[in-house]
């Protein structure tokens, strides 16, 4: 089936609702999601979304743009950064009018709350930055940008998943998917298209990503030519529930938990004198690491754990109803009476699809512009958290990008005329799909991935090195042969989920060896990517941003330099 929109939005969480209700105001939209739009992972979101609004104590958008600065280890392009602390205060604004019910004050306020990195007058001491709906926060907005949408009459294709992005040249014509339901191929042709589908975190074993998030358009945008930026960077969010990897939100720390080891010490206190647990994710995650590695772990063993007994229990059920549950649910923990076990989780991904400030698409490192192809959210890389991400800071730039993305969009659909897509694109995909179907290989899809998450997660995860990315890189060539190798038993048309997961790990494999690759070239530790054999940031040699393209010799990489505005590279010290 063939369909023509002036917009289409592929992804229906935080980032491709807010443009969607942006870009109708111009022309017909569509959204596709492989999911139904209300299940998108942004509503995972638990502790809250950042502006400096200083409802609760003196704030301001210029601490918020310095500490971002600072959070991403000076890596993050600071003409972004700004452009987003400084909108942070009119988005809240904006999405309470849209219906979003924020937590409040006693005085009625939008309340606030500590996160790792917030701080006030540059450093001096956590602030609450954090707006919150208890520790629902991503849900609640989610609910009421859906909501929005259908009024503006957005098309809305759920259970659509993204199989290409059709380019003529240098210009993008839409997408190809497949109707989850059905089977059928569909041809989107339109004049803009934006790829809002979020992250990978499926790529390691242990991740606070929905099953879903194996980035799909990512893999599908550098099988083209569009090239990855920092890919090397990955967060590893420091509570994940221990051997789940369920996300504890940040908020819990914010509202007074603290972190313990083995010893009974509260060992943030040596890593972050000054702001100790609300120091930044990277930082907390490879101090419990180190606690670990160094026999501190609870009884030895490889976890912390998460106290949170001391917080008021009125506090608990009325800011943090959702992790005390899933801890009852999980771990038959209840956490107002006895510590939570965690550990790092794979979490979010800083790199991704190169954009500039409206979302529009960069295909090399100069920043010449993809025509018609834009994307905002975790699955883009305009560069507003560097090499690590601040918490509550990604709400926001869904937010923020999103909108920009969307009002872009609208104007550059008026300057083009419609797109066609040609039927060898629909055929291609077709021969691919017909290709897993009749494959009679030897490998099961589900037994090669969780070999290759565990690898990721061995070999590239909180800590790197050399030796292990060489290996990690050598071993996924094998992966890419025993993906041709797979077969699937399930031959029919609707929700052929077998052959749709094989689809998803021939981009996982992709991600992850750009991952690695991108890794083994940065010879240095800032933000996430903490080298065992480069210990120290260096400022002289990586102050640059990586971008990983695919060619017929492998990755290649080249360089583009840090947009530094305002906040020169300092010590990073909390
Ligand atoms: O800890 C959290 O609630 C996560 C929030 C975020 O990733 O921004």
């Amino acid at each position: 089936m063939t369909h023509y929109f002036d917009t289409l939005i592929i992804g229906s969480g935080l980032a491709g609702l807010r443009a969607a209700g942006e870009a109708v105001k111009k022309g017909s939209v569509a959204v596709l999601t492989k999911l139904y739009p209300t299940r998108s992972h942004s509503g995972a979101a638990q502790g809250g979304i950042g502006a400096a609004l200083g409802n609760e104590e003196p704030d301001s958008p210029e601490w918020h743009f310095y500490d971002t600065v600072k959070g991403g280890d000076f890596l993050g392009d600071q003409d972004a950064i700004e452009v987003m602390c400084e909108d942070a205060i009119r988005t809240i604004v904006e999405l309470e009018h849209l219906g979003v019910p924020f937590s409040r004050t006693p005085e009625g306020k939008i309340a606030q709350r500590r996160f790792g990195g917030h701080t006030r007058d540059f450093g001096a001491a956590p602030v609450r930055r954090a707006c919150y709906s208890a520790d629902r926060t991503g849900h609640a907005i989610l609910y009421a940008l859906y909501e929005q949408c259908g009024h503006e009459r957005v098309d809305f294709f759920p259970e659509f998943q993204a199989l290409d992005i059709v380019m003529d040249g240098n210009r993008c014509l839409g997408a190809l998917a497949v109707n989850i339901r059905t089977g059928e191929i569909h041809a989107f042709n339109a004049k803009a298209t934006l790829v809002a589908s979020g992250g990978y975190g499926r790529v390691f074993k242990t991740t606070s990503n929905a099953i879903a998030s194996t980035g799909d358009c990512l893999g599908i945008a550098f099988n083209k030519g569009v090239p990855l930026e920092d890919m090397e960077f990955f967060q590893f969010h420091p509570t994940g529930l221990y051997g789940l990897g369920i996300l504890i939100t940040e908020g819990a720390r914010g509202e007074g938990g603290m972190l313990i080891n083995g010893k009974g010490e509260r060992f943030m206190e040596r890593y972050a004198p000054t702001i100790k647990d609300l120091a930044p994710r990277d930082m907390i995650s490879r101090a419990i690491m180190t606690e670990i590695r160094e026999g501190r772990g609870i009884g030895g063993r490889d976890y912390v754990h998460l106290d949170i007994t001391g917080v008021d229990k009125k506090i608990l059920n009325e800011r943090l109803p959702e992790i005390s549950a899933f801890c009852k649910i999980y771990m038959g923990i209840d956490p107002s009476e006895k510590p939570i076990p965690v550990l790092p989780t794979a979490h979010y991904a800083m790199g991704g699809i190169p954009t500039d400030i409206d979302g529009r698409v960069s295909r090399d490192e100069t920043g010449e512009v993809v025509k018609g192809l834009y994307a905002a959210g975790e699955c883009a890389c305009v560069s507003a958290h560097g090499a690590n991400r601040l918490g509550c800071n990604s709400l926001l730039d869904t937010v923020v990008f999103g909108r920009r993305a969307g009002m872009a969009m609208g104007e550059f659909i008026g300057s083009v005329g419609k797109s066609e897509i040609k039927r060898d694109a629909v055929d291609a995909v077709k021969e691919n799909i017909e290709a897993v179907i009749n494959s009679k290989g030897k490998e099961k899809a589900g037994e090669v991935r969780a070999e290759f998450q565990k690898l990721m997660m061995d070999k590239c995860s909180v800590f790197r090195n050399e030796k292990d990315l060489t290996t990690l890189i050598q071993e996924l060539s094998s992966f890419k042969e025993r993906l041709k190798d797979i077969s699937i038993k399930d031959k029919g048309s609707a929700f052929n989920t077998e052959l749709l997961e094989v689809i998803e790990l021939g981009h996982l494999i992709a991600l992850g060896e750009v991952i690695a690759a991108s890794a083994l070239q940065r010879k240095e530790s800032r933000g996430a990517h903490a080298r065992e054999d480069y210990p120290k940031r260096d400022d002289e040699n990586w102050l640059k941003h990586t971008f990983a393209f695919k060619t017929d010799r492998g990755v290649e990489f080249k360089y583009k330099p840090v947009v530094v505005t305002r906040f020169k590279p300092e010590d990073r010290k909390y």
